[in-house]
């Protein structure tokens, strides 16, 4: 049987890719999974626990392993990435080379600071000035979604359900 593409969220803290993500595994009926969520299964620790321990080195070894189990499961499924999946080189080829469907869902820094503010389970933001980081890291890190990305959705101004769309018209 031919395998339909996998669809792979990607996109910055705040960007709405677990809400999408479910959206989206709904209405295809296929299983949704969360890197994040597959790392603490994996390591029995929640996030903040693995960064302290590991360090961010650590976190993005488990994050590669997540990653290419997913990409040889045998379903068809929807992933939702962590905001730095596409740090490492490794992981970016990964996607690239995947016949994903590699979804960028972008968020202005104003948005993602609106989105993450109320939770503090995110060791990248434990900072004085988390707009500073969300701005260092967007810096950085927009040109790296675009690489790996098939289909840019823009979610500033868009209601999940119409983002989640954008998606679906894509396959
Ligand atoms: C991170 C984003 C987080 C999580 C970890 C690191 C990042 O995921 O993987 O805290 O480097 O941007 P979300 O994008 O789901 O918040």
């Amino acid at each position: 049987m031919i395998k339909a593409p996998n669809i792979i969220l990607v996109g910055p803290m705040g960007a709405g890719k677990t809400t999408i993500g479910r959206l989206l595994s709904q209405s295809l009926g296929r299983e949704f999974y969360d890197s994040d969520r597959i790392i603490e299964e994996n390591a029995g620790a929640d996030i903040p626990w693995i960064f302290e321990k590991e360090g961010e080195d650590g976190f993005r070894k488990r994050e590669t392993h997540a990653l290419e189990c997913m990409l040889h499961n045998q379903e068809s499924v929807v992933l939702a990435t962590g905001g730095g999946i596409v740090m490492r080189e490794e992981n970016r080829e990964l996607l690239i080379k995947s016949d994903a469907l590699v979804v960028y869902l972008y968020a202005s820094v104003s948005q993602q600071l609106h989105r993450t503010s109320k939770s503090n389970h995110r060791p990248l933001l434990q900072t004085s000035d988390p707009r500073a980081t969300l701005t260092a890291l967007f810096k950085v890190r927009d040109p790296l979604y675009r690489e790996v990305a098939t289909l840019v959705v823009e979610t500033d101004s868009r209601h999940p359900k119409s983002v989640a769309n954008k998606a679906l018209e894509a396959i």
